[in-house]
């Protein structure tokens, strides 16, 4: 039930864009879950430790995830793998849109979250971002902490959409969706 499968320059699924998918994907995952723990954990030393391993990653993720934009951008997006309704073709385009928006304005906010917190930026203990405040700087910190927070929450329901409708494209309307991104479908390919 799969036709033909391409992007503008005709190469999909590539090795590149499936790291990327899975690359950033299970950055995201982890970090969501991971972010979600840390608000149960109190406040001390241990907790400052773990805070600093979410930015580590988080700012990987970032990098990761500026990548995988630039790929789009000189890749297009995918061809839908079956005959989908025109809905579906917006839906799962606005939906993607969105993704990689806000896998850009998480770590964003992240950063701008921890700046404002007067904390420097780091991965592992690599200096990435300079301390830019001296004290906490109220204003930005609500803002970009409430981004952050809110993003969180509506990033795992738009994940949850698109977890589900990878499952739809496989079991009801069995097309080769799921399977191309997960590298099992070869057709299409040149
Ligand atoms: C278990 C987890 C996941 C599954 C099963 C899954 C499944 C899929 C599928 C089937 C497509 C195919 C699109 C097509 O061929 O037309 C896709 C594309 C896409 N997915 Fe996922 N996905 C998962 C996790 C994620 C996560 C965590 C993110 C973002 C943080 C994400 C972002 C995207 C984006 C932006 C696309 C558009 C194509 C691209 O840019 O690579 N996915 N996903
Ligand atoms: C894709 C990247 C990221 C994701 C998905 C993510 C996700 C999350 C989530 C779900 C939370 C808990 C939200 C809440 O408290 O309601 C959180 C907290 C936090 N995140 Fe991130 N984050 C990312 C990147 C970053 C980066 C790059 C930084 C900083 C450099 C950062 C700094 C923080 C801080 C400081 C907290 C608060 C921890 C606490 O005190 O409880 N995040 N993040």
């Amino acid at each position: 039930m799969s036709g033909p499968v391409q992007t503008r320059s005709g190469h999909w699924p590539g090795r590149v864009s499936l790291g990327l998918h899975w690359g950033v994907g299970f950055g995201v995952l982890g970090l969501i879950a991971f972010g979600f723990w840390l608000r149960t954990v109190s406040g001390g030393p241990d907790k400052t430790a773990l805070v600093q391993i979410h930015k580590s990653f988080g700012v990987i993720v970032f990098v990761l995830a500026l990548a995988r934009v630039a790929w789009r951008v000189r890749e297009g997006f995918p061809a839908p793998a079956g005959p989908h309704a025109a809905w579906e073709r917006r839906s799962a385009i606005a939906l993607h849109v969105f993704l990689v928006v806000a896998t850009l304005l998480m770590p964003i906010s992240g950063i701008l979250r921890s700046l404002a917190y007067a904390r420097p930026v780091s991965v592992f203990g690599l200096p990435v971002i300079p301390k830019l405040f001296e004290a906490k700087h109220e204003t930005l910190y609500a803002l970009a902490a409430n981004l952050h927070d809110g993003l969180a929450l509506a990033l795992s329901a738009a994940l949850a959409l698109h977890v589900g409708a990878a499952l739809k494209h496989h079991w009801v309307d069995r097309d080769g969706t799921l399977l191309r991104i997960l590298g099992l479908h070869r057709e299409g390919k040149p």
